[in-house]
């Protein structure tokens, strides 16, 4: 089967039909002489926020224009995630509270996308028990929501998309968040099936965008002042671009563009992550020097049981290679504890691997069951409170690495990009550079959106606190 494929028919047919749809929307509403405003929820992951961008550009080609409070909105879009049970959980308590906006104003149009109700028995729980949920659309249908709109506006029948539907949606238009900082996605889908996720069952199979188009993204968000691009997919490592293009490839390419810019890519599977994806790393100078390379959990046991395809044992020689090559690359990871069948010894294990692989930081998470993954369907499930005391522990172990970390930045110069006011300090930046950590110093707001060179002054788990040079 050719499993990770690169051919024309790939590329969906029937998106420039869509945005035709999507300007007789715009047409409607201007007859009418208002300028309705749209507002998007998103949940979930970096994938579903680059393609919250495509669905805010449908929005505006549709003639609505973004507004930041849900209560203003003729456009209420709901992109859901499905990776945990909280994140179902948070996603329909918020589509709950939306009933009232739509009791107060029956014109406003409430539709929920993204990989919970790419799930048949979501999108029927909505279809069930929201009346005012006026559409579903799954992760395959972004560009089904002109025609979606369309058909709620006109009061037709409520519709619930699951369209399997795992193609590209090439050319969509993107209303992205940031000017500076940019997701590129360059493939979709998953084929790992491992055992926990439910990703592969929401997202479909893999498939990777032409090369070349995404060249041309690339060019065109530089040109549009990008300086920090990230490259997006479940599994970036199986990229394959056609002609021979992996994601080494992909990413020398983009490197050679002109341009102050910083490139990114995530996720990466260790039993994927090449060789030649590490020597890019090594001689690209626009490449952040950060590599995201989940490991899951430090036994082997564990490893087989959730289908990872690597040992305790392969996945650190990676890490010695990577760190070989990159002497002083940041490393993160996400763990699980708590998966079926995890024995106190085999999360001894996982700290075990933490020590080892000195990651800067990790994202942790508590093993929730997702119905359909075989790993649901397993005996000796762990209790929560077992679940929760290693979580703790997992921690504790981990903020003291980040420290020890972090510390090797103290007294360093870093160039970092400006990225906005720090929340908490109105006379304070965040930036981001090499450290996985934000990096805070004093600063005004004109320069954000650029490369600044800072001494760090001061370390902590969290963050870094620096002065401008
Ligand atoms: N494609 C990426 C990210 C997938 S989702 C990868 O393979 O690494 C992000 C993280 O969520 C996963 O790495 C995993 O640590 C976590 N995760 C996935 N399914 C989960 C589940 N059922 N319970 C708890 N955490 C889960
Ligand atoms: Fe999920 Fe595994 Fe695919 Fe990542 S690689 S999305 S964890 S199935
Ligand atoms: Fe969630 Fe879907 Fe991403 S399940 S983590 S939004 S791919």
């Amino acid at each position: 089967m050719a499993a990770n494929y690169i051919e024309s028919k790939i590329i969906d047919p029937t998106v420039a039909p869509e945005l035709a749809v999507a300007g007789k929307v715009a047409a409607r509403h201007a007859k009418r002489g208002v300028t309705p405003k749209y507002f998007i929820q998103t949940f979930g992951c970096q994938q579903n926020e680059a393609d919250s961008e495509r669905l805010a550009g449908l929005c505006e080609a549709m003639g609505y224009t973004r507004t930041s409070s849900p209560d203003d909105a003729l456009l209420i879009l709901v992109n859901t995630c499905a990776i945990r049970e909280h994140a179902e959980k948070k996603a329909l308590s918020i589509i709950g509270q939306y009933k009232h906006i739509k009791d107060a104003n029956p014109d406003v149009v409430i539709g929920v996308g993204g990989c919970m109700v790419t799930q048949e028995a979501r999108s029927t729980k909505l279809k069930m028990s929201y009346p005012y949920v006026s559409f579903t659309f799954d992760t395959g249908a972004i560009h089904k929501v002109p025609s979606l709109v369309l058909n709620a506006l006109e009061k037709k029948s409520r519709q619930f998309v699951l369209s399997d539907n795992w193609t590209i949606a090439e050319s969509l238009p993107i209303a992205r968040e940031s000017k500076h900082m940019a997701w590129l996605s360059i493939m979709y889908g998953c084929n790992n099936f491992c055992s926990y996720c439910i990703v592969p069952y929401v997202r479909g199979r893999e498939r990777s965008r032409r090369a070349d188009d995404i060249i041309e993204e690339a060019k065109q968000l530089i040109a549009d002042g990008a300086r920090d691009i990230t490259l997006l997919g479940q599994n970036v490592n199986s990229y394959n671009g056609g002609d021979g293009c992996d994601i080494a490839e992909l990413l020398h390419r983009i490197a050679a563009l002109d341009g102050d810019f910083r490139l990114r890519f995530m996720t990466s599977h260790p039993k994927d992550a090449s060789d030649r994806l590490i020597e890019a790393m090594a001689t690209e100078e626009k490449i952040v020097k950060h590599f995201h390379l989940p490991v899951q959990s430090g036994s082997n046991e564990i490893l087989k049981q959730m289908n990872r395809k690597y040992t305790a044992e392969a996945y650190l020689e990676k890490i010695a290679k990577l760190r070989a090559a990159v002497p002083d690359v940041s490393i993160t990871s996400d763990i699980i504890v708590g998966f079926p069948g995890e024995t106190e010894e085999d999360f001894e294990g996982t700290l075990r691997m933490l020590e080892a692989a000195r990651y800067d930081m990790i994202f942790s998470f508590i093993y929730s069951p997702r119905n359909g993954t075989p790993a649901a369907k397993m005996e000796n499930q762990v209790p929560h409170d077992v679940s929760t005391a290693r979580f703790e522990r997992l921690l504790a172990t981990q903020n003291k690495i980040s420290d020890e970390r972090n510390r090797r930045f103290l007294g360093r110069k870093l160039r970092v990009l400006a990225e906005d006011v720090s929340k908490n300090d109105e006379t304070m930046l965040t930036g981001r550079g090499d450290p996985v950590r934000p990096v805070h110093f004093a600063g005004g707001r004109e320069l954000i959106g650029q490369f600044v060179d800072v001494e760090v002054t001061g370390v902590s788990t969290f963050c870094l606190e620096a002065k401008i040079i």
